[in-house]
């Protein structure tokens, strides 16, 4: 399955909308900061700092940090909500998924952490309205549904793909932008948290599909 690389709120900010195409074609631009030729060696090392430099001063850089800081914020509010979500749950199953996902989600903050660290940034989180609103459409979803109901287990399911998909959206262009700036480490950090996020999208998936929509549909 494809990522999703719509990155609609970058894409609304930049002049022309060459980030999210960039961002859109999943491939390294075949530029290297690092050059092994030796004979133009230093005076390529020196190129290439200058590179690296005038890309850390650069407002697609500015605007990568920023979306750290909003997905950053993201990830801090979800690990007080995914508590309340397995409090709400009904069946044991989705409590365990939820138990499971707010361990994950500390470690994705923590993640993010190591990528500022790693990128000379001070971790800050700047609100994150898309995450508020998403997550206070899971908090309606817990007073408008009967507790120990599997309409309300079937409906936070639903509540929670949406936020799973958020994070998909933005790790994955996330990761493509830091590639095109080539940060590798800090790609490679992405990448495994996006892959968590599938793997958890997925087991919702697979959770509701196999029994919760049913009981849900029998009650
Ligand atoms: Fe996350
Ligand atoms: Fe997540």
């Amino acid at each position: 399955m494809a990522t999703s690389q719509t990155a609609t709120k970058t894409a609304s900010r930049s002049k022309s909308g060459a980030n999210s195409r960039s961002a859109a074609s999943g491939k390294t631009s075949g530029r290297s900061n690092s050059n092994s030729n030796g004979t133009a060696k230093r005076a390529s090392s020196s190129r290439s700092n200058a590179r690296s430099e005038q890309m850390e001063n650069s407002e697609f850089h500015q605007m990568f940090v920023d979306e750290l800081k909003d997905i950053y914020w993201a990830e801090k509010a979800l690990t007080k909500a995914l508590p309340k979500l397995k409090k709400a749950a009904t069946s044991e199953e989705l409590q365990e998924a939820f138990e499971k996902h707010a361990e994950e989600t500390q470690g994705h903050v923590e993640t993010l952490e190591q990528i500022f660290q790693l990128l000379g940034q001070k971790a800050q989180a700047k609100k994150c309205d898309a995450m508020e609103g998403l997550i206070s459409e899971a908090q309606s979803i817990i007073e408008d549904t009967e507790e120990g109901s599997m309409v309300r287990d079937a409906a936070l399911i639903l509540a929670a793909q949406k936020v799973e998909h958020y994070e998909i959206a933005t790790y994955g262009t996330l990761r493509v932008f830091a590639e095109n700036m080539g940060h590798t480490e800090v790609m490679e950090l992405l990448e495994q948290t996006l892959e968590n996020e599938k793997a958890t999208d997925e087991a919702l998936t697979e959770i509701a599909t196999n029994t919760i929509n049913e009981e849900a549909s029998e009650e």
